[in-house]
């Protein structure tokens, strides 16, 4: 393994050579150890954001980012497993009402999830509003709540896929985040190394989302579900608009109480549909044929939930953080709302307090944004458009400034174009 040198792999792949399964191997091996250095992964990352990776050099990256640490072993349930990953969008509390319902009809769902980290909210974030809760399980207490409640939502241990956290990190500063083949096997190696059976995939795209366009999401939902496959985990992905927030909440604790809205057989219509998509996505792939909404109209998916809860030490019937400034904007004008732009929204939570710029900076539970007019609504001039969320007055302005273009409002009733195509990817 020591015949390889750093410098021939980086000129090489800088040419367009293909990286051997035994020179991925050295290299990833040899950068853990500190004998690869960061200025030449750096350089390596760059070769492979401009030159990419083959499917077999995808497929040998992934293996070797899996094996740099442990591979949860979830076999022996009585439940089948199955999760879901989402790339991250604005108001996406999907998977606090699609975990439990999932588990509420039958499923064992291990979620494990990281922090939110810039305009996207990260969904331990929104959880660790409840008084109590605690997102840090040990892999028996994965487990045992697997077995006994269905559903874990918690934070994934260091120990899985360790050497994407030193590459993210190297990526997030040389400019090789946005690589298709970089992010599929940063994604897919933690998503394998979790232990889950089947896994499905919401791939977002629009402004709120980390690629704009839908064909580099399709692309991005097609290689993951190659890389799941070719590991043996059953995977589909859902291709998701994210040019307008996801229900009206943007925040952590705000977000929590519309995910019991949806949970109790309410909320907004968004929200519900895509949870229940994604829920019949996730039935269909370990076969069980059940109605996910019956378990949301019948509060059995709420049952779940607060179990869940309850099992990592959270009070669900707690009263949540409540912000102690609020601030109403107002339409500028009459007329149909045209846009309401996610990106802008999302932004502007973040600025609130909601999100973080650093991973060490703390969030507020309270802060954030309400969403009140949808697209195609028609409104009054001044009536309520958001309503933002602060813990001072700093927060408050900054997150208003953010807002300034999130609004367009037109006078001919907007048509929104239906979205092209099949939005499912199957392998
Ligand atoms: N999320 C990840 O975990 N990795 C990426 O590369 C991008 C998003």
């Amino acid at each position: 393994m020591s015949d390889f040198s750093a410098v021939e792999l980086i000129t090489g792949k800088r040419d367009g050579a293909a990286l051997s399964d035994e020179a991925i191997a050295w290299v990833l091996e040899a950068y853990q150890r500190d004998d690869v250095a960061e200025e030449q992964m750096s350089a390596l990352l760059m070769a492979i954001y401009f030159r990419g990776l083959s499917p077999r050099e995808l497929t040998g990256w992934t293996d070797r980012m899996i094996a740099s640490g442990e591979r949860l072993d979830l076999r022996g349930l009585s439940r089948p497993t199955v999760d879901k990953h989402s790339t991250g969008g604005v108001g996406d509390k999907i998977s606090l009402i699609l975990a439990p319902l999932v588990a509420a009809c039958g499923a064992a769902v291990p979620q494990l999830s990281g922090r939110g980290l810039g305009h996207t909210g990260g969904t331990l974030d929104k959880l660790e509003s409840i008084p109590g809760w605690r997102a840090s399980l040990s892999n028996d207490e994965i487990r045992a709540q697997l077995e006994d409640v269905g559903a874990v939502i918690c934070a994934a241990g260091a120990g899985l896929a360790p050497v994407d956290r030193r590459l993210y990190a190297l990526r997030d500063v040389t400019g090789t985040v946005a690589s298709i083949p970089l992010i599929s096997s940063s994604i897919m190696s933690k998503k394998i190394a979790e232990g889950t059976s089947a896994l499905v995939l919401d791939v977002k795209f629009g402004s709120g989302a980390f690629i704009s366009e839908r064909d580099r999401a399709e692309e991005l939902a097609r290689t993951m579900v190659g890389l799941g496959l070719a590991h043996g985990v059953k995977t589909v992905a859902h291709l998701t608009p994210m040019a307008t927030p996801l229900g009206r909440a943007v925040g952590n604790a705000i977000e929590v109480t519309e995910s019991v809205e949806v949970l109790r057989g309410g909320g907004p219509s968004d929200v519900r549909e895509l949870t229940l998509n994604l829920a019949t996505l996730m039935l269909e792939l370990v076969g069980l044929d059940v109605d996910p909404a019956t378990k949301l109209d019948d509060g059995s998916a709420y049952e779940v939930y607060r179990r869940m809860i309850e099992a990592q030490g959270g009070d669900p019937d707690a009263t949540l953080a409540e912000a102690p400034l609020r601030h109403v904007v107002e339409a500028p004008r009459a007329g149909y709302v045209e846009r309401v732009d996610a990106l802008a929204v999302g932004v502007a939570a973040w600025r609130l307090g909601a999100g973080r710029a650093r991973k060490e900076d703390d969030v507020s539970a309270s802060a954030g944004v309400m969403v009140l007019v949808r697209e195609g609504a028609l409104v009054e001039a001044g009536q309520p458009v958001f309503e933002l969320l602060a813990e001072d007055q700093s927060h408050l302005e900054r997150g208003l400034e953010a807002l300034t273009d999130s609004l367009l409002i037109g006078d001919d009733e907007p048509r929104f174009p239906a979205s092209p195509g099949e939005n499912v990817i199957r392998g």
